[in-house]
């Protein structure tokens, strides 16, 4: 009777079950669904952002509009300069226009399958104009946002569609790993997006109710001032839930259809627009390090609302704030 050898099998290692793991993920169709989703869904939202969102977008004057965006796209003395001036600057409305259009198309391309690649190279185009134009003088590069998704989107082009996806394409029969694993990281990304949507909520919610109602919101961040003293309840617009704000919080507000941001600096209340002086992006109230951040250009404000850093170079804009007697605060536009 022979006696039974002990066992050669070895475990799998940590690193090898990972791989087995993540093997159906790794594959060109996952890769193209994702970027197709991702930047699919971002320029769709631009396109519908610019078009219907933002009041302000396609205006020939004022903060945030076309206008003055091609007009920093002149002074800020990229490549495309000289263009934007002979070309764009005559005819404000119709570039932005055309530019949401643009947007839309792209991300209609992307997210249904149709001539992915052809989509991908408009989207390509549409971030290296902008790459020359808008983030030109982002120093480091790295800081400007339009590279990326210019080598994102040529990564794109190269890749086509996945083979997943794709709208009015078969259903194929059986199981399918590749499919299955485009179809799960299409549903995460496709979540990611919806929760990037819900925490832009102010500006669609502002756009859908024309402005009218204030949309508090404790965030992790105002700039006239006011600090509490004995004195008469003033005219102006109360700002609903002022008072329960602590010491370094903020809270976003619609100041007759400004997008608005009052801050309780110290004992201090301030309040400022917040269009970043720059191209009009909302700057977010970092609780932490106590200043105001573009996630545009990644301009920051102090709590006074003076640039800390470029590439804006001019002050947020204040509103007047009172507070009374009773801790009630107002704004006067
Ligand atoms: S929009 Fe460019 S830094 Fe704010």
């Amino acid at each position: 009777m022979s006696t039974p050898k002990p066992s050669t099998h070895k475990e799998p290692s940590l690193a090898r079950r990972a791989s087995a793991a993540l093997a159906p993920y790794a594959s060109v169709t996952v890769a193209a669904v994702v970027l197709r989703l991702f930047l699919g869904g971002t320029m769709l939202y631009a396109g519908i952002d610019k078009s219907l969102l933002d009041p302000r977008f396609l205006q020939a004057e004022g903060v945030g509009s076309i206008g003055e965006t091609l007009r920093y796209f002149v002074t800020s003395g990229g490549p495309l300069a000289g263009l934007v001036e002979a070309v764009a600057l005559p005819q404000p409305v119709l570039i932005g226009a055309s530019m949401a259009g643009a947007q839309l198309l792209v991300g209609a391309s992307l997210l249904t399958g149709s001539w992915v690649r052809y989509g991908a190279l408009l989207g390509a185009g549409i971030s290296l104009s902008l790459a020359l134009t808008s983030t030109w003088g982002v120093s480091p590069y790295y800081y400007g946002n339009d590279l990326p998704y210019f080598v994102g989107f040529l990564a794109l082009a190269a890749l086509g569609d996945g083979g997943a996806l794709r709208l009015g394409a078969p259903a194929s029969r059986g199981h399918n790993p590749e499919r299955r694993a485009a179809l799960v990281s299409g549903t995460g990304i496709a979540a990611g997006i919806a929760a990037l949507l819900v925490l832009d909520r102010s500006r669609a919610i502002s756009a859908i109710t024309g402005g009218g109602a204030p949309t508090p919101s404790l965030t992790p961040g105002a700039s006239a001032t006011a600090t509490p003293s004995a004195s008469a309840p003033t005219a102006g617009t109360v700002i609903s839930g002022a008072p329960s704000l602590a010491a370094g919080q903020a809270l976003n507000f619609s100041a007759g259809g400004t997008d608005a941001v009052l801050i309780k600096d110290g004992s201090t209340y301030r309040a400022f627009e917040r269009a970043c002086t720059h191209q009009g992006t909302p700057v977010n109230w970092q609780a932490g390090s106590g200043d105001f951040l573009c996630p545009n250009h990644g301009a920051r404000f102090a709590a006074s609302g003076q640039v800390t850093m470029g590439p804006a170079n001019t002050p947020l804009r204040a509103i007047e704030v009172s507070i009374a007697a009773d801790g009630t605060v107002t704004y006067r536009r």
